[in-house]
């Protein structure tokens, strides 16, 4: 798609952030530390929330909000940070973007895919970008992996081993289909970029362990179908405690002429039998995790250059996500076209604005206004 560049290279981006909770703290130290972007507000819903986020970038005396059209009518802004919480990512940036300003957000896009497409479509009416910052993409080590994947010849299967034991206590030990839905679309997203190809369905099982302190499903195994057959199968423990994987996750590339191993921690490892690989050629950093996105972020409104995690290309890591979901519940193998158009109508009956509507409605095959060219089916 393309979007409104921001073009002034002489002075920084000057960016109002919503949302100061936990990782919006951990937002406000990547923007200090970045030369390129300047905060000039912060909003939330609780100003002890704001107070203590305008601590944390390091000025007390930063202009702080409980209302992002408030703020705006005090100081100019180029663009917005979304770091809500999902539940609030669809209208608070809704009315940034129709406010003029692009929108980096955390992830995931929206709550649901229908609303992830809804504001797809936002992005494409106001002409704005839309970046979602899915942080995990940001690691050369996975960019070493997709190029050793390369050297595989074709790629028929991809596994990810999850362990881990973490005692968050809070919401997540509360919610609903904890795994996928709080952790699994790292990986998700992550093995579309691997492959530069998408799925095409999956079955799923999931299911908590008779010691899980979690309320909801804590593991699941999902079996994704790419185009062009490559199977993705993920298999993931949020309560195995001992010998746990790394945050990413433990991956195997199975390609025709070898194997890439990577444990997530470390550089990737390729072996290929019947021959030497290539050497590994050079790349420039991406950067490391939201550090690399808002680098790509400012990059992107500087140069046109559409980013990793523009609104359209994110979607299809959520509908994973969405259909894994629907296939553990339904116990049957899901189509992710399926999910696509179910969405698409969903997001038309609860669309507030008719421009939205009206630009969703013109839309035909959802596949295709994603702009899906990597892979045809
Ligand atoms: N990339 C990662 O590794 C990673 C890790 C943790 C969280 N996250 C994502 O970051 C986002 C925020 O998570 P968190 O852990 O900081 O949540 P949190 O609950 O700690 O903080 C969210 C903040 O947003 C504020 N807020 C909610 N609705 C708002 C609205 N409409 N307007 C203004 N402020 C509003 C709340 O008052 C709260 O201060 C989520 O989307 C989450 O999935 C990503």
């Amino acid at each position: 798609m393309t979007f409104r560049r921001v073009a002034n290279p002489d002075r920084p981006l000057r960016v109002v952030q919503v949302g100061a909770g936990g990782m919006g703290q951990a937002w406000l130290r990547n923007v200090a530390e970045n030369p390129d972007v300047e905060l000039v507000g912060i909003v939330d819903l609780s100003p002890a929330a704001a107070e203590a986020g305008a601590a944390v970038a390091g000025d007390p005396a930063i202009p702080t909000s409980t209302d992002l059209g408030e703020l705006l009518s005090r100081v100019e802004a180029d663009a917005i940070l979304d770091i809500t919480v999902p539940v609030a990512h669809h209208p608070v940036t809704t009315d940034a973007l129709f406010r003029g300003l692009p929108v980096l957000g955390e992830k995931p896009a929206a709550q649901t895919v229908a609303e992830a497409l809804s504001l797809a479509a936002a992005a494409e009416v106001t002409g704005e970008l839309f970046m979602v910052s899915q942080s995990r993409r940001y690691n050369d080590q996975l960019v070493a992996l997709k190029q050793q994947a390369g050297q595989l010849g074709d790629v028929g299967l991809v596994t990810t081993e999850f362990a881990k034991a973490p005692h968050f206590g809070g919401f997540r030990e509360q919610m609903d289909n904890v795994l996928l839905l709080d952790m699994a679309i790292h990986p998700f997203d992550s093995v579309r970029y691997l492959l530069d190809r998408e799925p095409l369905s999956v079955y799923c099982e999931s299911f908590n362990p008779s010691w899980s302190w979690y309320r909801g499903d804590a593991a699941a195994t999902a079996v994704f179908e790419f185009t062009g057959g490559a199977r993705y199968v993920y298999t993931g423990s949020w309560c195995a405690p001992g010998h746990e994987t790394s945050w990413n996750g433990s991956w195997r590339v199975s390609g025709a002429a070898g194997t890439a191993l990577w444990s997530g921690d470390d550089a990737p490892t390729i072996d290929v039998p019947d021959g030497p690989a290539a050497e590994a050629g050079a790349f420039e950093s991406v950067g490391s995790d939201i550090t690399g996105s808002l680098a790509s972020f400012v990059r992107a409104l500087r140069t046109g250059e559409t980013p990793d995690g523009e609104v359209h290309g994110n979607v299809m890591s959520l509908a994973m996500v969405e259909a894994a979901i629907e296939s553990k519940d339904a116990g049957r193998r899901i189509l992710l076209d399926d999910v696509l158009e179910r969405a698409l109508a969903e997001a038309l009956a609860a669309e507030a604005r008719d421009d939205v509507r009206d630009r969703l409605a013109n839309w035909g095959s959802v596949r295709r206004a994603l702009g899906e060219v990597r892979q045809a089916v």
